[in-house]
């Protein structure tokens, strides 16, 4: 099955993600992961990705629609995929529905995490992450067993620099913009289900997981 999870920045996209994906036995494909990795590496990707992601502006389409097509092209999407934070923008989507039609695919549904701009920004300012693991905390949603400690690998838990309120704003302001165009989008083309992602995390857990059964 290949799925997009889209909605704004802090809907639970992410949090869903890694769940499904074990479940299901499907890779996980997160381009703000992606993109965060070449930064810490200082890949070329990541030299000309890091001023558009610490400004909370998307980086630019070109780059990020050959780093995708580079990924989904491992062997280990041939069965279905997730993709998480890709596409984020009309020309994002054509050239996704390009790639995967050369290839004699296409995707099978879009969810769309719904959830209200207050909630977004107090799930993104208290979000903490596993330096060594990269697992995903919220000081009061999800809060780790020990403070500060990762209860999966004991790693340091760190907050992203774009969770900083100023970036939160603009990163809200940039989906607006640019990425809730996709809703309207997909819903034309019959593949949007909605789910509500402003319920308990295992409660948007059950509704993803009941909106893909639903799909076979
Ligand atoms: P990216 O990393 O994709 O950021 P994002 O889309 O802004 O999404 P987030 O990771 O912030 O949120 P999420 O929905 O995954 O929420 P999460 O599950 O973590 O992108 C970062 C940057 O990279 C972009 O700004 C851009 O520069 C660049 N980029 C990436 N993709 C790009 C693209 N396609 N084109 C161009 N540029 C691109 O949850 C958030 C918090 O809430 C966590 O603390 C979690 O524990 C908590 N939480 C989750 N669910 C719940 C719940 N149900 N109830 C309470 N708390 C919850």
């Amino acid at each position: 099955m290949n799925v997009v999870f889209l909605g704004p920045p802090g809907a639970g996209k992410g949090t869903q993600a890694k769940v499904i994906s074990v479940e299901r036995a499907m890779p996980h494909i997160s381009t703000g992961d992606i993109l965060r990795e070449a930064v810490a590496k200082g890949t070329d990707l990541g030299k000309k990705a890091k001023g558009y992601m610490d400004s909370g502006a998307l980086v630019p389409d070109d780059l990020v629609v050959a780093m995708v097509a580079a990924r989904l092209s491992e062997k280990d999407c041939a069965g279905g995929f997730i993709l998480d934070g890709f596409p984020r923008t009309i020309a994002q989507a054509e050239a996704l529905g390009k790639n995967l039609s050369g290839g004699g695919l296409a995707l099978d549904m879009v969810v769309y995490f719904k959830v209200d701009d207050e909630q977004v920004v107090e799930r993104l300012s208290g979000r903490r992450i596993c330096r060594k693991c990269g697992a995903n905390y919220h000081v009061q949603f999800m809060p780790p067993v020990v403070e500060g400690k990762c209860d999966k690998c004991g790693g340091e838990l760190y907050q992203r620099d774009d969770d900083k309120a100023d970036t939160i704003r603009e990163r809200l302001q940039v989906y607006y913009r640019q990425t809730a165009d996709l809703i309207a989008y997909y819903s034309g083309k019959g593949l949007l289900v909605e789910v509500d992602a402003s319920q308990t995390p295992s409660d948007v857990t059950d509704a993803v997981r009941a909106v893909l059964a639903a799909e076979r």
